[in-house]
């Protein structure tokens, strides 16, 4: 295999086929990675994590940029930030140091999830915002009846007024990520084609396996969406490979590309695709918001 050009990684490129190996090996053994056809309600929401436990690899990201992608294409979106540092609240232009109710407040039962959404108007979509004191829900929640599920009975309330709810996950195997889990269809895993990046899949496959056999068998993964992809890079391009030869139609076929107004979006409170529609990455974010609509007809 020839080295890559950068960035050089940790541990030998040559790892990383047995890398994908391991994680591909334990996908398929459980139904949860397969698309079998099921019936689903079309006037009830999807519901989808966007989760891995590597923080940093883009998943807030993707979750307000497949939000306003699906906005503009016409789908009813609600956005669950499931995480206490706040990053889809404010990167939807909602302060998250002046949220009248949140999350936390849902998971303790004090409110409904139609008292505590906001309109993210720049984003074209509902939100349930977070902050700090989600944190404190990890250790309150191990206390309370039903503490992997309060998320999945609280959206059931609000499940006709949205074509898709996106939870943007914590960059942890947590309890709350736990609840975005149990309350989901399905799972979207934005990932770098580092090797790393394989690495950990094999750890939150096993979860999704783990969780789909014993509190949500209507959990599966939906897809592998590879993101901050820069194809000069030799490593992300055998990586990309690599994914597409394991997990097959599981990798969709949009690719994030590595585009500098994403990023800098979130400090104008707004998505990439609001922000710069004609950048690249906002391109590639609407251009994923038709592949997901596409794809969920056939998990029907
Ligand atoms: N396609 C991209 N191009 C350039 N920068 C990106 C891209 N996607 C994400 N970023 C930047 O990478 C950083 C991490 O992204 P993001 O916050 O979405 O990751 P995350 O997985 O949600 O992180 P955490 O695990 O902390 O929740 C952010 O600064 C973000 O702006
Ligand atoms: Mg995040």
């Amino acid at each position: 295999m020839p080295s890559p050009a950068s960035p050089v990684p940790a541990r030998p490129v040559a790892s990383a086929p047995a890398a994908v190996a391991r994680a591909s090996a334990e996908a398929p053994a459980g139904a949860a990675t397969r698309s079998t056809p099921r019936q689903a309600d079309p006037s009830r929401a999807r519901v989808f994590c966007i989760a891995n436990q590597k923080g940093g690899v883009g998943k807030t990201t993707t979750t307000v940029n497949l939000a306003a992608g699906l906005a503009l294409v016409g789908q009813r979106v609600l956005v669950v930030d499931l995480d206490p540092q706040g990053n889809a609240t404010m990167g939807s232009g909602i302060d998250k140091r002046r949220l009248p109710h949140t999350v936390y407040d849902v998971l303790l039962e004090n409110t409904t999830v139609a008292e505590a959404v906001q309109r993210s108007e720049k984003g074209g979509y509902d939100l349930l915002g977070a902050n700090r004191e989600l944190a404190g829900a990890e250790v309150e929640l191990v206390e309370v009846e039903r503490r992997n599920t309060r998320l999945k009975q609280a959206l059931a309330a609000v499940a006709e007024r949205y074509d898709f709810v996106l939870v943007d996950c914590p960059p942890s195997l947590s309890l709350l990520t736990l609840n975005g889990l149990c309350s989901a269809h399905g799972v979207v895993v934005p990932m770098q084609c580092e090797y790393f990046a394989l690495e950990g899949l094999s750890d939150l496959v096993n979860t999704i396996k783990q969780v789909h056999a014993n509190l949500n068998a209507e959990l599966q993964i939906i897809g592998l969406l590879r993101v901050m992809f820069d194809p000069r890079i030799t490593l992300q391009q055998q990586v990309s490979e690599q994914l597409k030869a394991h997990f097959g139609e599981k990798v969709f076929n949009t690719v994030i590309p590595r585009n500098v107004r994403l990023a800098e979006a979130p400090s104008y409170g707004q998505p990439g695709v609001v922000f710069d529609p004609s950048s690249r990455g906002a391109q590639a974010f609407i251009e994923f918001a038709r592949e997901m609509v596409q794809r969920v007809q056939t998990l029907r």
